[in-house]
């Protein structure tokens, strides 16, 4: 039996979008073992309900421990309102990350700045989002702006077509000049930053939670002893529930696409 450090970082979304996040997890933790799964197969989560998301990643969590994870990263905004705390409850000896839209850095930068919040209906309704928003929200204007079918449209790839750009530019283009700063929070829009940036017109400042979350895994692994002691580069592998050769050329795209 190796050391419980040896193990791997599962790491799971909806889809694709948990891409995001795990690029920052290995730019943070480059000597880890991190393994991705895509729900792809049952994507979007957002349109789910709080049952379904919660059941979903009950079985991917316990995909992950069965296969020897030592850690869980929930690279779903959607689903760590929806799932983290039970996950927690049911592994509470293994350090469970989750992500949440980055309000905090983003009143910080702008604390009476007019802030919009852009994620699934399921994140902005969440008790999550509203606890944030009380604790963090102070004396800025802070927008929730729901997207339904931004997150499923990403999905599907093709960044480049037009239909993506009018989809952006109908959800938010309405705001344009009149914002300082916008949240991104959901793991799929980082992928769409220049078209709501496109949309909303230039000078508006971005968050998104990946650097954050990969700084809590960092925290997490270390005061559990489980930073990788191997000296090695570490490994990364894709797996998606939409198990085809065409998705995980998409997921390795996405991995390495410029943003
Ligand atoms: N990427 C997910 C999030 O961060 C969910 C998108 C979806 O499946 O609706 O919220």
């Amino acid at each position: 039996m190796g050391e419980r450090s040896d193990g791997f970082v599962g790491v799971f979304d909806s889809g694709l979008g948990g891409i995001s996040v795990l690029r920052a997890l290995v730019a943070e933790l480059p000597g880890e073992d991190f393994r991705y799964f895509g729900d792809s197969a049952h994507a979007p989560y957002g349109e789910k309900t709080e049952a379904e998301v919660r059941e979903l990643s009950r079985g991917i969590a316990e995909r992950f421990l069965a296969d020897g994870a030592k850690a869980i990263v929930i690279a779903c905004n959607t689903a760590t309102s929806a799932a983290a705390a039970t996950l927690r409850a049911a592994h509470p000896d293994v350090p469970i990350v989750g992500i949440e839209p980055a309000l905090k850095p983003a009143a910080r930068a702008f604390p009476r700045g007019r802030i919009l919040v852009m994620a699934t209906e399921m994140t902005l309704h969440l008790d999550k989002y509203h606890e944030l928003a009380r604790a963090w929200g102070g004396e800025c204007e802070v927008v929730p702006v729901p997207c339904p079918g931004l997150a499923a449209r990403i999905e599907r790839g093709d960044l480049d077509a037009p239909d993506l750009a009018k989809m952006i530019e109908d959800l938010v283009g309405g705001y344009a000049g009149t914002v300082d700063a916008v949240v991104l929070g959901c793991t799929h829009y980082p992928f769409v930053r220049a078209l709501v940036e496109r949309a909303l017109g230039e000078g508006v400042a971005f968050f998104d939670g990946g650097a954050g979350t990969a700084r809590q895994l960092r925290k997490r692994l270390s005061e559990e002893g489980l930073l990788s002691a191997s000296g090695r580069p570490g490994r990364v592998s894709f797996a998606s529930s939409l198990d085809t050769p065409d998705e995980l050329a998409l997921y390795q795209r996405f991995f390495s696409m410029p943003l």
